[in-house]
């Protein structure tokens, strides 16, 4: 099909499944086609260098902007919740309200900083933060495309523009739904914009953008992706849906987690620091393969 869904990070329940999602996908044609992608560790690299790198909170937190006191309550915060949001033993049920705590905790920490919005910039710039491998192409044949893109995160609004901004690749065609920071009339963090959306609640956050989705209505094939299986909800907004493409990477306790991404997402990519399936599927829907 694709010489690309052949690499050995690349793990399919249903082969024949994808295949024809795909012939149908390119029959209605590019301008029937809305991306929707999850950012941290979507997005953005897992690891590089044996090394982790970090989510859009986990650039606040590393960054000169918080006291050192705060980073430790960061921090502890991240050893306690993290553990809990990959942990397979758990519900979803069972996690949610822990995670709601997490998000609310570290907004709360975040707020207490009184955090100035002209140094963000500045910490994105010195974070280890990277966008996967392909990044640029990916972002440029959407754009070139005209094929909207969503990036759907519970991370920071703020920081994430700031990182594909950075990168040279926030174009026109990209739209976000995210955490936005609140700024008083001097520019110091006051507060979060709106409704807080956490890794499990994507679908309300997706309900509450009905305008965005009845503005794509016309484009009822959609291809998500994500790393976290609250990612699958991102496309509950979508109207009259009819075909879905979803390409999951698996980053995190690979062994104990393959079988439940197998089961929800078409495409999962194991340990893949690289934009190379995604970029192919594109490529493929647009005609140019
Ligand atoms: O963009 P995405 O929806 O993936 O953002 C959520 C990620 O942010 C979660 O996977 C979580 O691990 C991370 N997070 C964090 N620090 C927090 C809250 C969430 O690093 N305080
Ligand atoms: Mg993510």
């Amino acid at each position: 099909m694709i010489a690309e869904l052949s690499k050995p990070s690349v793990y399919m329940k249903d082969p024949q499944r994808v295949q024809k999602t795909m012939e149908s996908m390119l029959k209605a044609g590019s301008n029937t086609l809305q991306v929707i992608s999850d950012f941290d560790m979507t997005l953005t690299r897992f690891s590089f260098n044996g090394k982790r790198c970090p989510t859009c909170h986990n650039i606040l937190d590393n960054s000169k902007v918080i006291s050192d006191d705060c980073k430790q309550k960061l921090d502890e915060l991240l050893k306690t919740y993290y553990p809990i949001e990959i942990d397979t033993s758990l519900s979803v049920e069972q996690k949610l309200p822990l995670m709601v705590d997490w998000w609310t905790k570290a907004h709360e920490l975040l707020v207490e900083q009184k955090i100035r919005k002209d140094l963000l910039a500045t910490a994105v710039h010195e974070s280890e933060a990277k966008l996967r491998d392909g990044y640029q192409l990916f972002f440029d044949h959407l754009h070139q495309h005209s094929i909207p893109l969503l990036i759907f995160s519970a991370g920071i609004g703020d920081i994430l523009e700031e990182v594909i901004r950075q990168n040279g690749v926030f174009h026109p065609n990209v739209n976000v739904f995210s955490n936005y920071m609140d700024f008083d009339e001097s520019g110091v963090l006051k507060a979060f914009k709106g409704e807080l959306i956490h890794i499990y609640n994507k679908r309300e956050g997706a309900l509450l953008n009905t305008g965005h989705f009845q503005e794509l209505r016309t484009r009822p094939n959609v291809l998500l992706m994500g790393d976290s299986l609250g990612d699958l909800a991102m496309a509950d907004g979508v109207q009259n849906m009819e075909n879905i493409l979803k390409i999951g990477f698996l980053n995190d306790k690979i062994e104990e987690r393959k079988q439940s991404y197998l089961d929800s997402y078409d495409i999962v990519l194991v340990e893949d620091e690289t934009l190379d399936v995604p970029n192919a599927v594109l490529l493929y829907l647009t005609g140019n393969k």
